[in-house]
């Protein structure tokens, strides 16, 4: 197959690359990305002289643009968002325009040039928050912040394209992933990488908000399934299966890196901070997925590559990031 990948250059896209041309090493894969402060051509350096690897960078709100990458193209798996809820609340315009506008632009060149499929990631966010049970795929969404509002709206308007058009989309809603090359933004690798340089570690709220825990690699084994096996118009999720506390895991991060539990500093809540998401993957497990990695092998894992990748995270916590995260947390 010859792949279009969007997005590719962040977390989740850059390991689904590697992925895709490790375990299908007859595929092509073409990957635009806007480079946004998340997107980091460092993530698949490795790739850059591999003669299966094209880089195009551009926005995925362009139709010419993403017209243009098309050519050839088999099947397209939509990476490219804006993924973190904390900016969504301090500036959500971007949010907007590539969590939905440029789903639809996706949507019409599908359409228009009768791709195969159009594989959409989406998230477990959409459910809302959930107290007791798992959400299943047949659940209304019900988005609580601009985040998952804005890609609750993309889910929306790729079903209605195959409702009305019968363009062949799929989506996959995983929960939270980590591992390696996640943007220090996120709980894990944030929490990582202040507990490494002795730094405090934010906890918002009381610390009993829970996720749902999947290793990134388990993801890309079940996108990649999805993308392959999955029906048209239907949604899968995808669940790690290890649902935990936020002040447990944060726990496990300071004993993994040998630091003092007094690291930890309460911090005001997130406004509308969801309390827990959890799914249910029956779905995905009768496609024949299920995790392969433990959540504690997984977790010590991504400790030592953060441990073993100073080179590659150091850079990304000055400048930028320096300014958002005195903005967020006055720390
Ligand atoms: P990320 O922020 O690490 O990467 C996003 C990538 O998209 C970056 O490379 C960025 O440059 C690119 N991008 C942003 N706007 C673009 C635009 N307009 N045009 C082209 N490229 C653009 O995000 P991630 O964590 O890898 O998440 C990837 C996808 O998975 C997102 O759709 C996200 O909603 C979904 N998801 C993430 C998680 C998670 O835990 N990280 C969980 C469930 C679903
Ligand atoms: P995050 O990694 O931002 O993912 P999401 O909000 O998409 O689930 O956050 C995971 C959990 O960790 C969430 O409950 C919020 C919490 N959290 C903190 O307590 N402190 C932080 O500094 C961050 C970034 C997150």
């Amino acid at each position: 197959m010859k792949l279009l990948v969007t997005g590719g250059s962040g977390f989740i896209g850059s390991n689904f690359i590697r992925h895709v041309l490790t375990t299908h090493p007859d595929d092509r894969v073409v990957n635009l990305d806007k480079l946004t402060y998340a997107g980091n051509p460092a993530n698949l350096a490795d790739l850059e002289r591999d003669p299966r690897y094209t880089f195009v960078q551009g926005d995925v709100c362009d139709g010419k643009i993403v017209r243009d990458a098309c050519r050839g193209v088999d099947a397209i798996v939509n990476f490219a968002a804006e993924s973190h809820v904390d900016r969504s609340l301090m500036e959500p315009d971007a949010f907007l325009k590539t969590d939905v506008f440029g789903v639809f632009t996706l949507l019409e060149a599908v359409r228009e040039l009768k791709i195969a499929r159009l594989l959409h990631i989406s998230t477990d966010e959409v459910y809302g928050s959930v107290e007791r049970g798992s959400s299943r795929e047949s659940d209304p969404v019900r988005p609580s912040n601009p985040y998952s509002a804005s890609k609750a709206g993309g889910d929306l308007l790729a079903l209605a394209y195959w409702h009305t058009h019968r363009v062949p989309v799929v989506i996959t809603r995983s929960s939270n992933n980590f591992g390696p090359y996640q943007y220090p933004e996120k709980v894990i690798p944030l929490f990582v990488t202040n507990a490494l340089d002795d730094q405090p570690l934010p906890l918002y709220g009381d610390g009993r908000n829970v996720r749902d825990w999947l290793y990134v690699l388990d993801n890309c084994a079940g996108i990649d399934l999805v993308l392959r096996k999955g029906a048209d118009g239907e949604v899968y999720n995808i669940g790690g299966g290890h649902e935990v506390e936020n002040v447990v895991l944060t726990r496990q991060i300071l004993q993994l890196t040998g630091r003092p539990e007094t690291l930890i500093r309460p911090v005001k809540d997130r406004p509308g901070h969801d309390r827990r998401y959890s799914v249910d993957s029956k779905k995905v497990h009768q496609l024949g997925w299920t995790p392969r990695h433990r959540f504690g092998d997984a977790l010590r894992a991504t400790v030592e590559w953060y441990k073993g990748h100073e080179a590659w995270w150091r850079p990304l916590k000055s400048g930028e990031f320096r300014a958002y995260y005195e903005r967020q947390y006055g720390l």
